[in-house]
């Protein structure tokens, strides 16, 4: 039995500010906050705001550990599209040119170990970091967070996976001149096992799939559905997204 969750709907002007104080107020509360992150379009207005929203509470984020959610396969090291790289340029620099420290960051190293193992060490770490307090998410348009696409189980852990065709082309959008084929992401289970998660819709193309995600029936065709069986989830929403 689930309940539905809570949808906090906020105005789409606002939504970066909004979410970025509430990064703010977790931080506050726990200095060494460790974090998932994730990329995509809709997180961007909060990593704009967040730098901000920190210099004027006084506050810093370098205590924190930011964790990367996913991450393509076959992008080279340093390509703009790569997630660390966007990441990178959208909340990372921007704290640093707001003249605040940059956080540690746990990225997929694939480049040094290879995929699978990249995956295995990613577990490890953030085990040895005490676990994940808070993941956010970005709501797919098929319903995947981070690269858990449809058809992902509840209990499927930090893994290698193929890429929806929508996932690819998003990729190109970013600057791949070849869409990637696979990733590696954070799993279900691992997203699961965080004390808090909180999944993030912008946008009237993501109406439909928040609406799926929580009214209709669990299913791993729906991956986003599943989060619903955490009892810290957060759902948020600009009221061009909310049902
Ligand atoms: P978007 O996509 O933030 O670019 O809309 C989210 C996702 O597909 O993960």
């Amino acid at each position: 039995m689930t309940t539905r969750p809570l949808v906090e709907v906020v105005p789409a002007a606002a939504f970066g500010e909004h979410v970025a104080g509430l990064l703010a107020d977790r931080l506050a509360a726990r200095p060494g906050l460790v974090v998932a992150l994730p990329t995509g379009s809709t997180p961007l207005s909060v990593y704009e705001a967040l730098p901000g929203v920190l210099r004027r509470r006084g506050m810093d984020a370098a205590t924190a550990t930011v964790v990367l959610l996913d991450e393509y396969l076959g992008l080279s090291a340093g390509h703009r599209a790569r997630c660390d790289e966007v990441l990178g340029r959208a909340l990372l620099d921007g704290l640093e040119a707001a003249g605040l420290r940059r956080p540690p960051f746990l990225a997929f190293e694939v480049d040094e170990v290879g995929a699978e193992a990249a995956c295995a060490r990613m577990e490890a770490a953030i085990d040895a970091a005490g676990g994940l307090d808070l993941v956010v998410l970005g709501l797919g348009a098929n319903g995947h967070v981070g690269m858990n696409e449809p058809g992902s189980a509840a209990d499927a852990r930090t893994r290698v996976v193929e890429l929806a065709p929508s996932t690819r082309d998003a990729a190109v959008g970013y600057g791949a001149t070849e869409p990637p084929t696979h990733g590696v992401t954070l799993g279900m289970a691992t997203i699961l096992a965080a004390r808090e998660i909180w999944l993030l819709a912008t946008g009237a193309r993501k109406c439909a799939i928040l609406s799926a995600t929580l009214d209709d029936p669990l299913t791993p065709d729906v991956p986003a559905s599943l989060l619903r069986r955490h009892p810290g989830l957060r759902v948020i929403a600009d009221d061009a997204a909310a049902p």
